[in-house]
């Protein structure tokens, strides 16, 4: 049984690996599969800012590239600004609005109300969230007519 802390853990196992040199913010994620699997994300960060990617959305294209963005039950986010090359701070941080609709479209496509556990760098504390609560009135494909 996958517990939100081994979630939340993983997490900051991926942050570990963030390509953050102009933010200086790491982000990690880790999705939880319906067979128990987990894929991790960090953010990808560019020379361009703007392109940069972020650690859940990484993590829903390599499951998606595994076959498996259906699959996504649970996703864990942490993050925090780097100091001396380590991630800091203990209030949970959570995804931004463009990481919901991208985490809303495996909740869709999968049927599941996917469950987002918050933590910061560092820290106890987990905020969780049903996606429903943090993204209401979400845009999805039935507005496109597709099932
Ligand atoms: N970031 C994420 O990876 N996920 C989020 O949900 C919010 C922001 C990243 C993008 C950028 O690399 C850094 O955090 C600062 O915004």
């Amino acid at each position: 049984m996958t517990e939100p802390s081994d979630l939340i853990a993983a997490a900051r196992a991926a942050a570990r690996h963030a390509h953050a040199p102009y933010s200086h913010f790491a982000v990690g994620a880790a999705l939880l599969l319906a067979d128990g699997s987990i894929v991790t994300g960090c953010n990808f960060e560019n020379a361009s800012y703007g392109l940069s990617l972020c650690a859940e959305t990484v993590a829903l294209a390599t499951a998606n590239a595994q076959g498996r963005l259906a699959d996504v039950v649970e996703i864990g986010v942490i993050g925090g600004a780097i100091v001396d090359g380590a991630a800091r701070g203990s209030e949970p941080v959570g995804p931004c609005g463009r990481c919901r609709q991208v985490l809303n479209e495996a909740a869709q496509i999968g049927g599941r109300d996917i469950l987002v556990h918050c933590a910061g760098a560092e820290g106890e504390r987990i905020a969780t969230y049903r996606l429903s609560e943090l993204l209401p009135h979400a845009f999805g494909p039935a507005d496109l007519g597709i099932a």
